[in-house]
């Protein structure tokens, strides 16, 4: 614990000022080869490439050649390279795609850079570094710049006046807002100045790295203690296309599985067989739903990974069998440490082979984590990667298919709380140093995982869970933000979290919900199960020691809450599982700031306390305790109480209605959101037809609205294989009428026919209802008191419906 010793007058500051005495100089060449364009400087010299028409990298680098290799958060897709047009231009080099100009003032190298249309998206300031060729960049920002991005930090939505330090990081201390560092480093920026085009700018470097947006008024900087200075600047215009494009470049979210979708219960631990099914009955009896109970790490011998403590867990195929008899999936902590026994086969081999990671003179690295004493794999060989990927048959023999990672900074138990930075890591030939490569560290050990899951599973698709990781993640892993705490503090942090890790293209992800340590009380447990419901990822996790957490812990009132929320988040899950298809097809989040949606919004930049699922629906969640009621700030539209049905107009606040047993929820005037009817489990069968709400604007206005919705066996990969169904409903209202059309985009599956139509907010009665195409209304009804409007239609084809009043 600190004393106020920390802030004694004239201590020596650990804060050196560096000193950035170096830079380009003059370019005096410009080499073009393979679709590169160097520039020479006096000092060093500057690769452009375009990676695509909408992304520029452009790499410092010292001598001859430049390393053209990127690390693993680049995917090998993204690289359309284009050529790239070099002119001389007013005295300048102009370096050209069709979207983005490069101009470099050769005299003293500057750097701008502009969009097809001539708008400057980013001004260098400059590029330097000091005599251990460490360096800094710097680029301009305004009174009027925001950030976004930056994967999972603390503090707020807007990043303008924050300094972070990508360096991943066991953080067991409360997280709070100068926690600089956590257990994710996504070293990616998105700079939004409004009326002007948003763009991103990633630093490709697993090292330590620092963006300072706090320092200096004028500029922001980004400062590397190791590696090198490897950027790509991503065109906007909008925050959207921003994030699109990051997905592009680093991969989008992969498709999970449709359980891992669903609710999730943990616990540091579940002790022993008896109580896991304990925990597994008691959901289906309370009918709670619930699709995944965790193993924590007391399920292992003596915590050696891949192994069953056989005194907790005799009989884990019974288990198991059991689990899938209530529909629950089991999904098993496994860490990177390796305990040092050397009766331990999954030592021996790692030994053997020579897998694990090494000092440069060939000793292995052995640091202390659960198990005692340990070794770590070497993830960055693909050979290692593929054997710890492979060992997971254990667990797939065992019925299970999905795998949590933790503790993958890797947190080791001593002062520097990770491994040796002298660590030499093999990678494929072309080593790095562990202080060089740090930050991919649980990267690379979340792709083993996935990837080993996937050829074990045999075409079922495998759902992996990280606590760290680097831009890429998303590709192979959902993510958990740490060890939070029971605090409303943290409950209310988590929103912004999440929505940054969302704008960082990181869809898939979720904080401990009540709270991981700490003690939590009934209220934040319901209030916090009340907003999990609405987010990516929906787990309740809490610390060995702490109160119990499980929604039924604290009584009745409590139970029935969690209940009501747990069973919305299954209804919703057509809505869902779409949003989650779509940010696996385009990048986009699955939770969304207002700030995204509402671009132009002034209000909207910094709102931390709300934010939106896919487009149509606002969550405004209570995070104080003893509060019943809250501001909601609705941006443009129409919006409705979701609750009530009652009709505000967007472009201010309102005050919200929010007694504990309900949270805020808007829905915005055009809207279409499919729901199911409740299930236990998401793979729970259910012959009720799917029910598409669609909610008109007032009588005499006009609004139109679009969703997309997707279907597949929510499996396996069969949907890669066009095994899928995508029905694209659209509702325009105007003076003339209400339209819903309903276009078949793509019918590689079976689906029910039958869909049931339930508009919100008719005024009057239907006086014709004209349907086209092969489709068929079977019933309709119309109830003057709620405003409903509900329809049964049937249609294996797209078809278009008009109704008139
Ligand atoms: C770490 C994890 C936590 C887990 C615990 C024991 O603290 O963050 O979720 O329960 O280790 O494995």
């Amino acid at each position: 614990m600190l004393t106020s010793e920390a802030i004694m007058p004239d201590k020596p500051s650990d804060r050196k000022e560096t000193s950035l005495s170096c830079s380009i100089g003059a370019i005096h060449n410009i080499d073009e080869s393979e679709g590169t364009v160097i520039l020479r400087g006096e000092f060093a010299s500057i690769v452009f490439f375009f990676v695509n028409e909408n992304t520029l990298r452009v790499k410092l680098f010292f001598g001859g050649t430049p390393d053209m290799r990127a690390t693993a958060a680049i995917v090998a897709s993204a690289i359309q390279p284009v050529q790239a047009d070099v002119e001389e231009k007013d005295g300048h080099i102009v370096i050209s795609s069709n979207a983005l100009h490069a101009v470099v003032n050769p005299q003293a190298f500057s750097l701008r850079i502009f969009n097809s249309e001539g708008v400057m998206l980013l001004e260098e300031k400059a590029i330097a570094w000091d005599d251990k060729r460490k360096p800094t960049f710097t680029a301009t920002k305004s009174a009027d710049s925001h950030f976004y991005g930056f994967g999972e930090k603390t503090g707020f939505l807007d990043k303008n006046g924050e300094r972070y330090e990508m360096w991943n990081s066991d953080v067991y201390e409360p997280h709070v807002q100068d926690t600089d560092a956590l257990y994710q480093s996504i070293p990616f920026l998105i700079h939004y100045d409004y009326g002007k085009p948003a763009y991103g700018l990633l630093l490709d470097n697993p090292g330590r790295t620092t963006f300072d947006m706090r320092s200096y008024e004028d500029r922001y900087t980004i400062s590397l203690q190791s590696g090198e200075l490897d950027l790509y600047v991503l065109n906007g215009p909008s925050i959207k296309d921003v994030v699109k494009r990051v997905g592009v470049l680093t991969g989008t979210t992969y498709m999970p599985p449709m359980w891992s979708i669903g609710y999730q219960q943990s616990r540091y631990s579940y002790m022993n067989q008896e109580e896991v099914l304990d925990i597994a009955r008691t959901f289906r009896k309370k009918q709670i739903p619930c699709d995944v109970i965790y193993l924590d790490i007391h399920y292992m011998d003596e915590y050696r990974v891949f192994t069953w403590d056989e005194k907790r867990f005799p009989k884990p195929l019974e288990m198991m069998a059991e689990l899938r008899e209530l529909g629950i999936e089991l999904v098993p902590i496994v860490d990177p440490g390796v305990k040092k026994d050397p009766k331990y086969s999954v030592y021996q081999e790692g030994v053997k082979n020579g897998y694990f990671c090494r000092k440069l003179e060939g000793d292995i690295f052995i640091g202390k984590v659960w198990p005692g004493l340990s070794a770590f794999p070497d993830f960055t060989d693909d050979a290692v990667a593929e054997w710890w990927g492979d060992r997971h048959r254990f667990y797939i023999e065992q019925g299970i298919s999905g795998i949590w990672n933790d503790m993958n900074e890797p947190s080791v138990f001593n002062e520097s709380k990770t491994m040796d930075l002298d660590v030499v890591h093999g990678n494929n030939g072309n080593p790095k140093t562990h202080e060089e490569w740090h930050n991919l560290y649980g990267l690379l050990m979340s792709k083993a995982t996935f990837e080993g899951m996937k050829r074990g599973l045999g075409g079922e698709r495998p759902f992996v869970l990280t606590r760290a990781g680097y831009t890429g993640i998303q590709r192979f892993a959902t993510v958990w933000t740490g060890d939070n705490r029971s605090f409303w503090e943290h409950m209310a942090m988590s929103i912004p979290m999440v929505l940054n890790l969302g704008m960082s293209g990181i869809a898939f992800a979720g904080p401990d919900v009540g709270g991981f340590s700490h003690h939590a009380s009934g209220e934040l447990v319901a209030r916090w199960t009340q907003m999990g419901a609405f987010f990516p990822f929906f787990r309740n996790h809490s610390v060995i020691e702490s109160t119990r957490q499980e929604p039924w812990r604290f009584g009745d009132q409590i139970e029935e809450i969690c209940r009501e929320y747990i069973g919305l988040r299954y209804k919703l899950m057509p809505y869902l599982y779409s949003l989650f298809y779509e940010a696996h097809t385009t990048g986009l989040p699955i939770l969304r700031s207002l700030i995204m949606e509402y671009p132009e919004d002034r209000k909207a930049y910094n709102v931390c306390d709300q934010f939106l699922l896919g487009d149509a629906l606002l969550v405004a969640p209570v995070y104080r305790p003893g509060v019943a009621s809250r501001a909601v700030y609705l941006p443009d539209g129409i919006w409705y109480d979701e609750r009530t049905g009652e009709k505000y107009d967007g472009g201010k606040s309102v005050l919200a209605d929010a007694p504990l047993e309900s949270v805020p929820v808007f829905v915005k005037a055009g809207a279409i959101v499919p729901r199911q009817s409740l299930r236990q489990y998401t793979g729970e069968a259910s012959v009720e037809p799917m029910s598409l709400h669609v909610y008109a604007a007032p009588e005499g206005q006009s609004v139109s609205g679009r969703f997309a919705l997707y279907e597949d066996d929510g499996r396996t990969y069969d949907f890669e294989a066009g095994i899928y169904s995508m029905r694209e409903w659209t509702y325009e209202q105007s003076l003339e009428g209400k339209r819903l059309g309903c276009d078949f985009v793509h019918s590689g599956r079976d689906i029910a026919p039958e869909t049931v139509l339930v508009l919100h907010q008719v005024a009057l009665s239907p006086t014709d209802l004209t349907c086209s195409g092969e489709a068929e209304i079977s019933a309709w009804n119309y109830d003057k008191e709620s405003r409903i409007l509900q329809i049964t239609i049937h249609a294996r084809h797209s078809f278009e419906l008009i109704i008139r009043s």
